[in-house]
């Protein structure tokens, strides 16, 4: 049998969006597995907790099986290697993207030649969306339906009103 082929679409997920998602779909056509690597970043102040976020993931993926979620630290080549991925996935809707992917994508090919970073665009309906920008219209009270999935929706009112 071939080798099956393994990405990792990592990121902070704090929280998962509809642009993730759509990323996610788009990977799991292309490769036999997609891990969605949620960093433990020290270093912010997140408005989820890891396991929070990967519980919104794992239950958006539900039943989808070449999708799972997985948390990660330390550098992103490193984990990608023990999980036998050859392929980091990122996703960029606009040119401000561009240049942080540009960096992060050569960084990580001086640091493992053999990992091939692949950007993904989301449908133009996600271009804009991220996550700071959810949990910013959330904290003011304004409309996210149709930019995070529903339980997502849902988690993110009840944690801005906690
Ligand atoms: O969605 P984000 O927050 O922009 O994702 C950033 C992420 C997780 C891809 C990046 O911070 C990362 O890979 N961190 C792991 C540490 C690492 O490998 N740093 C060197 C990258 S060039």
């Amino acid at each position: 049998m071939a080798t099956e082929r393994v990405a990792i679409y990592p990121g902070s997920f704090d929280p998962l969006t509809l642009g993730h998602v759509d990323i996610m779909q788009r990977g799991s056509s292309l490769f036999d597995k997609i891990i969605v690597g949620v960093l433990k970043n020290v270093d912010k102040e997140p408005l989820f907790t890891v396991d929070e976020r990967l519980a919104m993931i794992r239950d958006t993926f539900r039943g989808q099986d070449n999708v799972e979620a997985d948390a990660f630290s330390g550098l992103l080549v490193d984990y990608a290697a023990s999980r036998k991925a050859t392929t980091i996935v990122r996703g960029v809707r606009a040119i401000s993207d561009f240049e942080y992917e540009f960096q992060m994508a050569l960084m990580n090919r001086r640091l493992a030649p053999t990992i091939e970073t692949v950007f993904m665009m989301p449908a133009e309906e996600y271009s804009y969306v991220s996550s700071r920008l959810v949990k910013e219209v959330a904290r003011l009270g304004g409309n996210i339906a149709g930019l995070v999935p529903k339980r997502v929706e849902k988690r993110l009112y009840e944690r801005v009103r906690e």
